[in-house]
């Protein structure tokens, strides 16, 4: 069975580590993504982890991953709040989606309590920091464990 999970983050989060640190931590991207690694190697995942700040770009890795991956965990950043586009490939993909955040986005400015995801998506994690990415890994996994069982 396919066990690959697509890790796609959105604008800005290239710059983790020194953007907001007092909102996002101080755990880069590559920070993530190892961890990200580290955990999906016990859990018995493979991962595809990727960021852009281009959303013709994203699309485009939405739309390659229908036939490649089994699931997919994104943290659309920005674009959380403004893209039709985003939650429209993501339903075309016809992959379970999990949507991550690492700030409690219900705790801050009002126009980010709106997300275009969160009603097409399995879960939503947000506040946990980078945690939540591996929860959402750990969620996968369970997952795929029921469909074979
Ligand atoms: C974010 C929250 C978004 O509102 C924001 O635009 C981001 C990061 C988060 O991970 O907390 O860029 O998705």
């Amino acid at each position: 069975m396919n066990r690959t999970v697509f890790i796609i983050n959105g604008p800005n989060l290239n710059l983790l580590g020194t953007r907001e640190p007092a909102t996002y931590g101080h755990e880069t991207l590559a920070d993530i993504a190892a961890l990200c690694g580290r955990s999906a190697d016990k859990l018995g995942l493979k991962i595809e982890f990727r960021q852009t700040n281009h959303e013709g770009e994203l699309l485009d890795w939405i739309h390659g991953a229908r036939n490649r991956c089994a699931g997919i965990v994104i943290n659309p950043a920005a674009w959380t709040h403004t893209s039709v586009a985003i939650r429209d490939a993501l339903v075309a993909s016809e992959l379970p989606v999990i949507e991550v955040h690492l700030s409690n986005v219900h705790k801050r400015e009002p126009f980010r309590h709106l997300s275009f995801v969160s009603s097409i998506a399995v879960g939503v994690i947000c506040g946990l920091g980078s945690h939540g990415y591996r929860m959402a890994l750990s969620h996968f996994a369970e997952m795929f464990q029921e469909r074979t069982a």
